[in-house]
């Protein structure tokens, strides 16, 4: 059992600190944020994440994990994850100020010997930057790149596609690896610049794969084809794979919009043109308007006094988290289409938009409304019965962006019923 510090206790810091010690080891989750340091010390989740309060309740009680706002706590950790935010620049570029103050911070606490890994998304060669702020030539530097998903990060923790790990010394990359105690994970062990580039590279394809699936929803719209039936069948070619085909009102979260954008200005700076970045970014653009293009279609083609109700504002389900969500951005483009939005989620209460009315039921988002538009999957909406609200809104039009509802369901209740990529 290795002794283990975590800097940084957002999605990525909790999930690793609270899932290493899970596995057996001590760990120590530091995070400036005093308030948060309270709260989870108290056995309570920051975060909206199926499993995390269980997790951290019985790890805080078994000793395995403790949370401090002191960094000299870490002081005798053999092995620290560097998990700080690496926000986006005014330029598109990742700021690394987080992860390089953190280094430097760490330079005179570290043990002899210590191994300091980087889990924060830092663009390639950000490790030397690391290795230069921190500036101790007995400690190494691995480059160890996250790739949990939002609402499924601890089974992703204990069930990786793959374990990423890339430092100068191969001994130092396999203790790395060996704290995840997943022999049966494809590991690749590699250098700190390719592990870097790993995660970019797989991200902003995930990016441009979405944005051709929304493109391909949008023909299908025209052409009169069912973009269900095109994915699925797309996705059963297995150098396509069928995961990662689901049209929407376009992808966001904390990393890929902030992913893409950072990987064309790592291109941009080494001249070299990656055009499809760019092509992902405008594509995805593109799909919030076609939503709602789709919505004051289904209007009479004009929304200034419509009342739309919408289902959904977290980027995706299972989340509280709205950073970058199409929700959003679509509720954003509808409002200055002339419309009004009262919308529900099932987690997400309050939002930096006082334009958004935020209500606390389904019911209450339908009355009056003059359609209702479903922009987060959640489990919820699916569930919910079109008897239940056709006396409450005033014209019966539902648009369904993620494909999830029951359109015979909703047709027989009377509703005009709009699927993505499919009539
Ligand atoms: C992503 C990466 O998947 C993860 O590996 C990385 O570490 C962090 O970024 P996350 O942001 O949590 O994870 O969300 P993800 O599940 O990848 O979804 C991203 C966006 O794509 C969401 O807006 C989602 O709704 C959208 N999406 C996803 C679709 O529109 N259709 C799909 O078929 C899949």
């Amino acid at each position: 059992m290795a002794n283990i510090g975590v800097i940084g206790t957002g999605y990525v810091g909790l999930t690793t600190a609270t899932c290493l010690a899970e596995l057996g080891h001590k760990v120590i989750g530091f995070d400036i944020d005093l308030s948060k340091i309270e709260v989870l010390s108290s056995g309570k989740s920051t975060i909206h994440e199926e499993g995390m309060s269980e997790l951290i309740v019985k790890n805080l009680a078994n000793n395995n994990l403790t949370f401090k706002g002191s960094i000299e706590a870490i002081k005798d950790c053999e092995f620290i994850f560097l998990c700080v935010p690496t926000p986006q620049d005014a330029d598109g570029s990742a700021d690394l100020s987080y992860v390089i103050k953190s280094s430097k911070d760490l330079s005179s606490l570290l043990k002899k010997d210590s191994v300091l890994i980087t889990k924060s998304t830092v663009p390639v060669n950000a490790w030397k930057d690391v290795v230069k702020a921190l500036d101790r030539s007995d400690v190494a530097v691995v480059s160890n790149p996250e790739f949990l998903r939002e609402g499924s990060a601890i089974a992703d923790f204990f069930n990786p596609d793959r374990i990423v790990v890339g430092c100068t010394s191969s001994e130092k990359a396999k203790q790395v690896s060996d704290l995840y105690k997943q022999p049966d994970i494809q590991t690749i062990v590699t250098d700190n610049s390719t592990a870097e580039l790993i995660k970019y590279a797989s991200n902003s394809f995930l990016a441009i794969k979405l944005s051709y699936v929304n493109e391909i929803a949008a023909l299908c719209e025209s052409v009169g084809a069912n973009a269900k039936d095109v994915l699925f069948g797309m996705g059963k070619d297995s150098r396509i794979g069928s995961k990662f085909l689901e049209p929407g009102p376009g992808w966001g979260g904390s990393c890929f919009p902030k992913d893409v954008r950072a990987l064309r200005v790592t291109a941009e700076d080494n001249a070299i043109s990656m055009s499809l970045l760019s092509a992902a970014l405008d594509s995805n653009e593109k799909t919030h308007r076609r939503i709602v293009d789709k919505v004051e279609k289904e209007l009479g083609n004009s929304l200034i006094g419509k009342t739309i109700c919408i289902w959904g504002l977290a980027f995706k389900a299972n989340t509280d988290d709205y950073r970058e969500s199409p929700s959003i951005a679509v509720i954003e483009r509808l409002i200055g289409r002339g419309a009004s939005v009262v919308a529900f989620d099932p987690v997400i209460t309050n939002v930096d938009n006082n334009k958004i009315k935020i209500v606390k039921s389904i019911e209450e988002s339908c009355k009056s409304a003059d359609a209702i538009l479903v922009l987060t999957e959640w489990e919820q909406f699916k569930k919910v019965n079109p008897d239940s609200v056709k006396d409450l809104v005033k014209n019966k039009v539902v648009i369904d962006s993620r494909n999830i509802l029951d359109k015979k369901q909703w047709i027989k209740s009377g509703f005009n019923f709009i699927g993505n990529g499919w009539q």
